[in-house]
């Protein structure tokens, strides 16, 4: 065409890394998908077993990205590192408009370091949660993150106000609702309690707990396996408990013993459908996930987590969660057993929480983008 420009959309790339951040950022390619832009999604490769990545690309519909880093695992400077070295190449090369990165892990500060000193305008899903715990690398990836956003979406009230006395401009910060509960409704439907009870080897009927561990502050040092490890069959003692280990602490939990108790069932990692089914048929659930606490919270399934903080204290005042030290599971649990699970749909959602947050999230993006 001779006198004409050539109209070329704007080009959003995604990055993504770690089994969390997939049922954050599905939401949002679809309904991205909608608009007149080009998507590049990007894996960085932190997480790479089939279990912890490939399985929730084919249960979440998300397309296959179109480039994987392929970094792997490594001390947190080695990680961030390669993960940055690959992106900036890819961010010179491709030139994206809009770099969008999810939740807390290395990835997404590696994405967000390399597009704020290319000068490439950020947009942090998830932003503002605090557990105020700088112990934890979440909070790290957190407060960099955030500072260096351009737009920052946020899944609860208490994240703006961390954001305001942040001193961030309060028109760059975006109430969305959460785009990982747009996910977990989305699916509802599809979750079969009874075989995922036979996938892990459950007999029929049973009542059962479902636990995740693989925070640092449980799982990397000794003393604190051997006291989760005692928590854990002090639950044991009162009901079945199944846990997907995470490859994070799977050795260490099991050479403290954690399997020698009739009633701990392990499992590897689930799918995502596998695991929110066995989480729909429990009890209760024991975690020191962030992700988890939030799809209790939803799901109306009492959450104990295992943690001295929470950066999402919203499902605790509107939701089922409570925290709990390793010395008080046991009898924490004996309460949530004895009291049973609440009726479904009479505990508390977090407002927003409504499945919408991908296109509530999907307008923001289009309006800084000029569309
Ligand atoms: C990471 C995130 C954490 C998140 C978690 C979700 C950071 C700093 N941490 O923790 O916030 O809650 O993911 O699951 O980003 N490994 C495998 N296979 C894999 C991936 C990891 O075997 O596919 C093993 C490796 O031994 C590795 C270890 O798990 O060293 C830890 O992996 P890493 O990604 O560094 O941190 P996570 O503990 O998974
Ligand atoms: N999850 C899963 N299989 C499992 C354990 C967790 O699919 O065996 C899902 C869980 O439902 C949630 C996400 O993984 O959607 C949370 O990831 P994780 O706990 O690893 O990370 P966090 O949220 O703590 O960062």
């Amino acid at each position: 065409m001779t006198g004409m420009t050539e109209h070329v959309q704007p080009l959003v790339m995604h990055v993504t890394g770690a089994r969390p951040n997939f049922p954050k950022a599905a939401p949002v390619l679809a309904a991205l998908a909608d608009l007149p832009v080009r998507q590049l999604l990007v894996h960085t490769g932190q997480h790479y077993d089939e279990r912890m990545s490939e399985v929730f690309f084919r249960q979440l519909g998300l397309p296959a990205p179109d480039v994987n880093l392929g970094v792997g695992s490594g001390p947190h400077g080695a990680q961030t590192a390669a993960i940055m070295v690959g992106l900036e190449e890819l961010v010179l090369e491709r030139r994206p408009d809009l770099v969008v990165v999810y939740g807390d892990v290395n990835s997404t500060v590696a994405a967000a370091l390399v597009a704020a000193k290319l000068q490439i305008p950020l947009a942090h899903v998830e932003a503002g949660l605090r557990s105020f715990d700088l112990t934890m690398p979440e909070e790290i990836n957190r407060l960099v993150t955030d500072r260096l956003a351009d737009l920052l979406l946020v899944t609860s009230p208490d994240a703006i106000a961390h954001l305001g006395n942040e001193g961030v401009d309060p028109d760059r910060i975006h109430l969305v609702g959460n785009p990982m509960i747009d996910t977990l409704l989305r699916h509802l439907d599809e979750l079969d309690v009874d075989s995922a009870r036979t996938l892990v080897g459950l007999p029929p009927e049973e009542p059962y707990v479902v636990a995740t561990l693989h925070r640092p502050g449980n799982v990397d040092d000794p003393a604190d396996v051997a006291e989760l490890v005692a928590a854990v069959h002090g639950v044991a003692d009162q009901v079945r408990i199944v846990i997907p280990l995470h490859p994070r602490g799977r050795e260490r939990l099991q050479a403290a013993g954690l399997l020698d108790h009739e009633r701990v069932l392990a499992a590897e990692p689930l799918g995502y459908l596998e695991f929110l089914a066995l989480v729909q048929g429990s009890v209760g659930v024991v975690t020191d996930s962030g992700g988890v606490q939030e799809e209790t919270t939803v799901m109306g399934v009492p959450c104990l987590t295992l943690r001295p903080s929470t950066e999402r204290p919203v499902t605790i005042t509107h939701g089922t969660n409570r925290l709990v030290t390793r010395a008080q599971l046991p009898a924490v649990m004996a309460e949530v057993l004895s009291a049973g699970r609440a009726a479904p749909g009479t505990t508390p959602v977090p407002p927003l929480w409504d499945g919408q947050a991908g296109p509530r999230i999907a307008a923001v993006l289009a309006r800084h983008l000029g569309l």
